[in-house]
């Protein structure tokens, strides 16, 4: 443990769970041919978001008979969308293991109020028991945990034939991991998180079982107008086809193209997935070898390779209690965020104390490789002053 400073820092201290680092080599440069003072449904400005639309479909491999589209207030508007379109045709499993998967629960449970729901859930570092979900039912899960760095491992746990919508919040594992869309009846996303797009803009697929629900299917409550999917019980296919209902910045489209037309360039979805593989690699090794960090994640096989949560192993800091733990988390992020070397990492608000450090696609693993020394010199100031302190 050293308390000399390393002698180099990482080239980019960017290292937040969302809104996540921009791509490399970003820079202002890339929003020149934004359609700027345009309306979104001139020409140029569909042709824009039918382009979003199209490359999206291309680099995440999404099948061709499901409708991706661009709706408004980022991943959550895409979920509330979907849970307020579709749920109440039947009972539903709300599965759930960290904070935001919670707060679909609480949206579930407490706003729309539905009578048959059943929880599903598990505490910060595991997975709540997968084989105990009735795919007959409609299921609501997070992909990857972003607060607790907990994902599923796959989509095998999900049975092709099943009777029930799967609704899945897969924002901070959209581009890094390996989505099963045939198991996959919604899936959201927003543009900040593994391209390191700009906030604001959601992403909503369904397959065509989803399309056939909104089609046949209508809730009791009233649905705001910012949340209809469907008119005179038809499917707008507009909002599939770039024709965006509420007006989106033409800006932000603009780097959401940029950073999909990277993505292309490096060689797609498996470039994207090999590189957030290579960042969380550097990371994990480095954790194994700690004598004071370790995962937050039990079971390495549902390690997230993007937010991955790491707590307190070093017995002092561990015997703490959770507010002491997270004055000292504070402590040792503070210091790194003024050494410049590593911004945001500080475990979620709602989350056990501790780091998370983004490890997604626009991650360069030099930087990841850069930061670990940063650690432990920030780990050994803060332990030297517990030690002063007691
Ligand atoms: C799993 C998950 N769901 C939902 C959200 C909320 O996303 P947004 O701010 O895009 O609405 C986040 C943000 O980090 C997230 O990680």
């Amino acid at each position: 443990m050293t308390h000399t400073k390393p002698g180099f820092r990482p080239a980019n201290p960017d290292f937040s769970s969302g809104p996540c680092a921009k791509r490399p080599g970003w820079s202002v440069e890339a929003l020149t041919k934004a359609a700027l003072g345009r309306s979104h449904r001139a020409k140029i400005g569909k042709a824009k978001l039918e382009q979003a639309i199209e490359l999206t479909r291309e680099i995440l491999q999404v099948p061709a008979d499901y409708r991706i589209g661009i709706v408004p207030a980022s991943d959550t508007g895409a979920v509330e969308m979907a849970l307020w379109s579709l749920l109440g045709e039947r009972g539903v499993d709300m599965v759930a293991w960290e904070s935001f998967g919670s707060g679909w629960v609480t949206d579930v449970v407490k706003q729309l109020k539905l009578a048959d729901v059943r929880r599903l859930e598990a505490g910060y570092g595991a997975l709540p028991d997968l084989t105990k979900i009735d795919f007959d039912r409609d299921v609501v899960f997070t992909w990857n945990g972003t607060t607790s760095g907990v994902r599923v491992a796959n989509g095998d746990f999900i049975p092709a034939d099943r009777k029930g919508l799967t609704i899945c919040d897969a924002t901070s594992a959209a581009f890094a991991q390996r989505l099963d869309f045939r198991k996959l009846d919604v899936v959201t996303f927003s543009w900040q998180k593994v391209l390191g797009g700009e906030g604001a803009h959601g992403m909503l697929i369904l397959s065509p079982r989803a399309v056939e629900r909104l089609e046949s299917y209508k809730p009791t409550w009233p649905l705001p107008k910012i949340f209809r999917l469907t008119s005179g019980g038809k499917l707008i296919e507009g909002i599939f086809k770039g024709e965006t209902i509420n007006t989106p910045s033409m800006l932000c489209v603009e780097d959401y193209l940029d950073a999909l037309n990277w993505a292309k360039s490096i060689g797609g979805l498996d470039a994207l997935i090999a590189r957030a593989e290579a960042n969380a690699a550097v990371l994990d090794g480095f954790v194994d070898k700690s004598s004071w960090l370790g995962h937050l994640a039990i079971d390495p096989a549902t390690r997230s390779n993007t937010s991955v949560c790491l707590s307190f192993t070093d017995p002092d800091v561990a015997a703490l209690d959770a507010d002491g733990q997270a004055a000292f988390a504070k402590g040792l992020v503070s210091a790194l965020d003024k050494e410049g070397v590593a911004y945001d990492i500080g475990a979620y608000r709602d989350a056990p104390p501790g780091l998370r450090i983004w490890c997604g696609a626009t991650v360069e693993a030099s930087d990841v490789e850069a930061l670990l020394p940063w650690l432990d010199w920030a780990f050994a100031q803060q332990k030297a002053s517990l030690k002063a302190a007691a």
